[in-house]
Formats: structure tokens, C-alpha cells, sequence
């Protein structure tokens, strides 16, 4: 049976409940760990899958995660390894992925967007403030802006958490 390893970075939880989510979708199948990297360092050779997921903050990865993307980029890169977003902005997905992640790495499961929060209501201090300014002005958009400029509210996608458990259940 296939060891998998969901290690996450989040501040306010939604990293932490995508990486959930994937483990539900996983572990009738396989042995699931999930981990927080600011709680622990797991030995990632223990594993014969390995998933990595983190928040954007300020257009940034988590720092740890990004210290462990940068050292281990050889390693990940040479067995099954995914790495998911979770984010205010999807559609600059591919901007944070190409600027975030080391060249050198290279997932063969993927870098995988699976949305984002933005509710204030749930954050507390400088983050809530920060938050239901960005969310006044996704809302408050000039809408005789073309349709295809404006942002929407983020949601989790479920159905981006359901491709890349079909894509790991589809290892051999
Ligand atoms: C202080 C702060 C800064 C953020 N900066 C960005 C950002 O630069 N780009 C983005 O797409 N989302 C940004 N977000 C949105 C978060 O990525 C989003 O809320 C995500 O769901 C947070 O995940 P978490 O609950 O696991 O921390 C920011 C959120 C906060 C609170």
C-alpha cells in the first residue's frame, strides 16, 4: 500500500482544510499522513508520494515551505510530487508558480490551484483588516470594465482537489 505525504502551510486554516479534503478522497485507498510544516519536518524519503500545499501571502509561498521546496528540489523532483496553491487571486496562479517555486523543481503530479478564502469574518488583527479592503474592492469593480478584467470572490475547487487524487490514484 502507497505511503502519502500531504504536508501543508497556512496561517488561517484553508491549506489545511484543501489538504484535508485530498486526504478524504485518498486514504480508503492508501496510507495518508497529513502534516503542518510549522509544526513538523518530516523525513520525506518515508514516503512513495509526497504533496505539498501553501498559502500566497503578499504574492509569496510560505517561507518554510519554500526553504524545504528549495533544498529537497532534487529529491521531490525524482519521486511522484505535487504541489497545490491556495489563493485570493486564481487567476494569478500561474504567475506565483512560475515566480515561487525553485527551476529546479520539477512535480511530476503537477502544480495544482485549488482556490482560496477570503472572509474576514473568520481572521482576526491586520489580516481581517487587509482582507475586507482586497474583498470591497473585488466587489466594488468598475463594471464598465470588460467582464474578462474583473476578479471574483475565491472559493475552494473541489474539482481541482478530485484531478490530482485521480492523477495520484492513477500511479501504478
Ligand atoms: C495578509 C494576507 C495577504 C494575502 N496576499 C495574497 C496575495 O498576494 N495573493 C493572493 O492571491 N492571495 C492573497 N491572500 C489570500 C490568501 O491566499 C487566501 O485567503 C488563502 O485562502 C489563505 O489560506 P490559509 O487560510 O491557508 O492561510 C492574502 C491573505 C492575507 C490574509
Amino acid at each position: 500500500m502507497k505511503n502519502i505525504l500531504i504536508l501543508y502551510a497556512t496561517n488561517w486554516g484553508v491549506t489545511k482544510q484543501c489538504a484535508e479534503m485530498l486526504e478524504k478522497q485518498l486514504n480508503q485507498r492508501y496510507t495518508v499522513t497529513v502534516m503542518d510544516i510549522q509544526k513538523e519536518r518530516p523525513a520525506l524519503s518515508e514516503y512513495d508520494v509526497v504533496i505539498l500545499g501553501s498559502n500566497i501571502r503578499m504574492g509569496k509561498i510560505n517561507r518554510a515551505m519554500k526553504k524545504l521546496l528549495q533544498e529537497e528540489a532534487e529529491y521531490l523532483s525524482s519521486v511522484p510530487t505535487a504541489v497545490y496553491l491556495c489563493l485570493g487571486y486564481p487567476r494569478q496562479f500561474e504567475e506565483y508558480a512560475e515566480l515561487e517555486l525553485p527551476k529546479k523543481l520539477t512535480c511530476s503530479l503537477g502544480v495544482h490551484c485549488f482556490g482560496g478564502e477570503l472572509k474576514p469574518e473568520k481572521l482576526r488583527g491586520i489580516d481581517k483588516w487587509i482582507v475586507k479592503m482586497v474583498r470591497n474592492s473585488i466587489r466594488t469593480q468598475d463594471f464598465e470594465e470588460s467582464d474578462t478584467d474583473h476578479h471574483q470572490l475565491p472559493e475552494i475547487l473541489p474539482e481541482n482537489i478530485v484531478l490530482l487524487a485521480d492523477k495520484i490514484k492513477s500511479l501504478n
